[in-house]
């Protein structure tokens, strides 16, 4: 025999991401790659492990996450300790992210459009100034390796490519601009992004009508690329905008990614009893679509997402300059107790009393109480209290909407065409536990105790399948010469711990994760690896 194997995992149990039976094997690594051994086959190696009684499964894909910023240089903006939102996803066993999710990404954009960009996105990401980048390649070389536990691919946001080239302004695009947004998208794709997100619900993405994302769709389509889209509507008017989103894919013939799919607020609830049958059907004329979810009855978004588009219309700096007038918080007032056409309209379908204050830097005291409640105590009208919150918070704040029922949550996770995406929002302050929690929530409570899938399922919804939706060659299976991203879990023990007040806690038994063949966490708690590298997708 030649040099001996790197790392050996003795006498677990095989969950391999394809979603096949369980089985045992021994897993080596050696070069950073996996070879599948025979059970107690003779090898030696730098260091074994004996994980009986443990599953060993890809570590797992994270297809939606919001972690762009999270492992770039803060300047002087970022006042808390970051680490414990750098650590969260490689506890629970993921070892790659996907980020650039709901149309924000950190590129690309014309030189000139960069400090407009920053505003926006530092607002939006809620670490501090952040440094927008013009194409993929520079977003890449700003990803520090001193800080990467974990890989991170990144879709093209359209919400950043439209405001990099045209800014934020509500019209369509000239074709003139509309050429420089294709040209940018197919620059960023051929560098290595992994597809093109939209956020139809948030400006600058609301701007745009479906003839643009059809044009630019295409051009992830001639990539073999999908279009991953947080749809214009989620709640009462899901269904048109699903009809949408399968418009533009069978229109561009991209491959549709639904992200975070629900169907939220009291007018939509139940309503995944049309929408998953809906995604069946296109499926079986021919379109490719598939879905992410998160297992929780609550969202995460900015506060600024429950005003009209209008309010946001020409940037964070107009936004500020409008909520200060009395007639623009009238306008606001009647525009969500009677709707607007084409807007989703959160509060409207629920009501200030399920929006709670996940993160408002300067306003600790806030954070985990609703909308309603401090206007109550201030005595004020609950619009009053938010656009109160956004002026002293410079347009950053986060909020945690609770408006899904749990008889659709359980219905999206349980459906064969759906995989796992936390859609975590890391961001100081209470944010919403999906970024700790969702993947061991998963396997504990909706595989293991409510029996909602089997376990093979649900890591396959973690790993291969996300691996073969997003291109991730080589990922997601553990095969002889696949990638040697692991993770090895107490399929009896594990389960999430995260909860709204303590975020942040790691999931219980999740033991070892393996990151580019390095022990990245070892018995629950991380090492000194810093394996994580960003992922190009070609
Ligand atoms: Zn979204
Ligand atoms: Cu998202």
């Amino acid at each position: 025999m030649g040099r001996p194997l790197d790392l050996l995992l003795r006498g677990g149990t095989l969950v391999d991401g394809t979603g096949a039976p369980a089985r045992e094997a021994d897993i080596a690594v050696v070069d950073g790659r996996i070879a599948v051994l025979p059970v107690g086959a003779p090898a030696s190696a730098v260091e074994t492990l004996d994980v009986t009684g443990r599953v060993v499964a890809p570590g797992f894909i994270d297809v939606h996450t919001h972690s762009d910023a999270l492992a770039t240089p803060h300047g002087a903006g970022a006042t808390e300790p970051i680490d414990d939102l750098r650590l969260a996803p490689l506890l629970q066993g993921v070892t790659t992210e996907i980020c650039g999710n709901c149309g924000t990404s950190l590129f690309p954009s014309l030189p000139q459009r960069l400090p407009e960009l920053a505003e926006h996105l530092r607002v939006t990401f809620g670490l501090g100034p952040v440094r927008p980048a013009v194409d993929f390649d520079a977003f890449a070389a700003g990803q520090d390796p001193a800080l990467r536990h974990t890989h991170i691919a990144s879709l093209v946001g359209h919400g950043t490519l439209r405001a990099g080239v045209m800014g934020f302004e509500a019209r369509p695009p000239r074709p003139d601009e509309l050429d420089t947004m294709c040209a940018l998208l197919d620059r960023a794709l051929a560098q290595g992004a992994a597809g093109l997100s939209t956020g139809l619900i948030y400006p600058p993405g609301t701007y745009a009508d479906t003839e643009e994302i059809v044009a630019l769709a295409g051009v992830a389509a001639r990539h073999g690329k999908p279009y991953v889209t947080h749809l214009r509507d989620e709640m009462s008017q899901v269904e048109s905008a699903l009809e949408e989103a399968l418009e533009i894919a069978v229109r561009s013939g991209a491959p549709l990614q639904i992200s975070h799919h629900k169907t939220a607020g009291r007018h939509a609830w139940g309503a995944t009893l049309r929408t998953l049958p809906r995604l069946e059907r296109a499926r079986a004329e021919g379109v490719d679509v598939l879905c992410d979810v998160y297992p929780y009855t609550a969202g995460s978004t900015v506060l600024h997402a429950m005003l009209p588009p209008w309010a946001s219309e020409g940037g964070v700096g107009a936004l500020l300059e409008r909520l200060r007038r009395p007639e623009t918080r009238d306008r606001i007032r009647t525009d969500i107790a009677r709707g607007v056409e084409g807007w989703e309209n959160t509060v409207g379908n629920g009501g200030w009393d399920l929006i709670s204050v996940a993160a408002a830097q300067t306003h600790p005291e806030a954070e985990g109480r609703s909308i309603a409640d401090l206007a109550a105590e201030r005595g004020v009208d609950p619009v009053d209290q938010a656009c109160d919150l956004l002026l002293a918070e410079q347009g950053e704040v986060t909020i945690i909407s609770h408006s899904m029922r749990e008889d659709d949550v359980r219905r999206v996770i349980a459906s064969p065409l759906s995989m796992i995406g936390s859609d975590g929002v890391p961001k100081p302050g209470r944010p919403h536990p999906r970024w700790a929690g969702s993947f061991a929530r998963v396997l504990g409570r909706y595989s293991r105790d409510e029996q909602l899938l089997p376990l093979e399922s649900a890591v396959h919804k973690m790993t291969g399948l996300p691996a073969g939706r997003f291109g991730l060659t080589g990922r997601g299976v553990v095969l002889d010469g696949a990638l040697a991203d692991l993770v090895v879990l107490d399929p009896a023990s594990v389960r999430d711990t995260a909860d709204f007040d303590r975020p942040l806690l790691a999931p219980e038994g999740i033991d070892t994760v393996v990151v580019s063949g390095r022990i990245a966490a070892r018995d629950g708690r991380p090492t000194s690896a810093r394996a994580g590298e960003v992922v190009r997708i070609r």
